[in-house]
């Protein structure tokens, strides 16, 4: 038995990808891991700084091992995870189960346990595996396969599968020893696309756990349309609001995503940092017993836009949030019947609002909230006595 257990409650961390792209470095990297002690991101409990696609050379060496690209990464990527434990953050790094990464970069495919190896000896704790250029073999085998990798280095490396919510994955995935996967496409950083991330997770929250969480994809909060490549922003799409950002990261933390963040966070806003720093979300979303939430009222046919829920947490306290994803200002109830708490029973709810950060009192036979068009409210709740 290990004394940690890796993947227990969502990875949370900071992702090249979303805001840098292929113009990805050493500079960004060590500044990214700076950022992350000096703006407090590390005491909230953020900890993996990850390096996305790009960061190779295209050509393996003459032993067949993975390169780091020297202009990028002049110091080579062991002297990069010194420099990241050094901070006591852990250090993440990116590639694909097939023979090239989305990006055109040399993939892994037949080459797993070498590659494993070298992320082991360059100190890595974190591997995002894609899902491109992959041979016409089932995923479940190459995902399986990197994943005995992984393991037979004997150092702990949390495992991030990213097939996209493709082939069923909620089905195997699990059985693969990955710790969390993406059970979705790309995001882009537009309410649209945060939208319908979030809806298509409703009925896939059962699947997420302990040891093998939905991975929502990258957050976006904080980005502003930033992103340095056109796909991130997605279009025409305007950029989003700080109202649309804190439903975007309290739904992440309710469903218990992986909490990476994708925006330049050496250069955060206070709405961004204070978004993403709100321990009373992050407390939720690192609830020990891991526990998927419940959605509720949930008719398959006509997925709602507007909807409440619920989730057990481990110290004898519930949380239950209603989101707006709709485009109108709602008035949400939720009868305490629904999640089992009938007057009936004597008991009411003792309620805290963890967005706002404030105590929002007694809650008995239901909760009625106004919820303004893409807001939301999150509540810590504990069971009390009805007076
Ligand atoms: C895929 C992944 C993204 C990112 C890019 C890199 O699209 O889903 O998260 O890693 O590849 O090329």
């Amino acid at each position: 038995m290990k004394d940690k257990l890796l993947g227990l409650v969502p990875p949370m961390g900071w992702n090249s990808w979303n805001t840098f792209n292929t113009a990805i470095d050493e500079k960004v990297v060590r500044e990214s891991a700076d950022a992350m002690v000096e703006t407090g991101l590390r005491d909230a409990g953020y900890e993996y700084v990850v390096i996305d696609d790009c960061w190779s050379l295209k050509k393996r060496d003459e032993k067949g091992r993975l390169q780091a690209d020297p202009e990028k990464f002049p110091s080579g990527m062991k002297a990069l995870a010194d420099y990241i434990h050094g901070k006591g953050l852990k250090f993440g790094m990116y590639s694909c189960n097939g023979t090239m990464t989305c990006a055109r970069y040399p993939g892994s495919f037949d080459h797993e346990f070498t590659d494993a190896q070298t992320f082991a000896d360059w100190g890595v704790d974190y591997l995002k595996y894609d899902n491109c250029f992959k041979p016409e073999i089932n995923g479940y085998m190459l995902y399986n396969r990197m994943s005995m990798a992984l393991r037979s280095t004997g150092r702990d490396i949390l495992f991030s599968a990213c097939n996209w919510g493709r082939d069923d994955v909620e089905q195997w995935i699990r059985s693969t020893g990955a710790h969390i996967y993406r059970s979705t496409g790309d995001i882009r950083d537009n309410w649209r696309w945060i939208k319908m991330i979030a809806l298509s997770q409703l009925s896939k929250m059962p699947y997420s756990g302990s040891f093998c969480f939905n991975d929502l994809d990258m957050l976006v909060c904080g980005m502003y349309k930033k992103g340095n490549h056109a796909g991130i922003a997605g279009g025409e799409e305007p950029v989003c609001t700080d109202t649309e950002y804190a439903t975007h990261f309290a739904f992440w933390c309710f469903a218990g995503s992986p909490l990476m963040l994708g925006c330049d966070i050496r250069d955060m806003n206070d709405a961004t940092k204070q978004l993403v720093t709100n321990r009373e979300l992050i407390e939720i979303n690192q609830d020990i017993e891991g526990r998927s939430p419940r959605f509720l009222g949930i008719n398959p046919e006509t997925p709602p836009e507007f909807f409440w829920g619920v989730r057990m947490l481990s110290d004898g306290q519930i949380a239950l949030a209603a989101f707006n994803f709709s485009d109108k200002d709602r008035t949400m109830t939720l009868p305490l019947f629904n999640v089992g708490l009938p007057s009936s029973t004597g008991k009411g709810l003792l309620a805290r609002e963890c967005v706002t950060r404030t105590d929002a009192g007694v809650f008995c036979d239901d909760i009625t909230q106004k919820v303004e068009a893409h807001g939301c409210r999150v509540f810590r709740c504990k069971i009390i006595d009805a007076k």
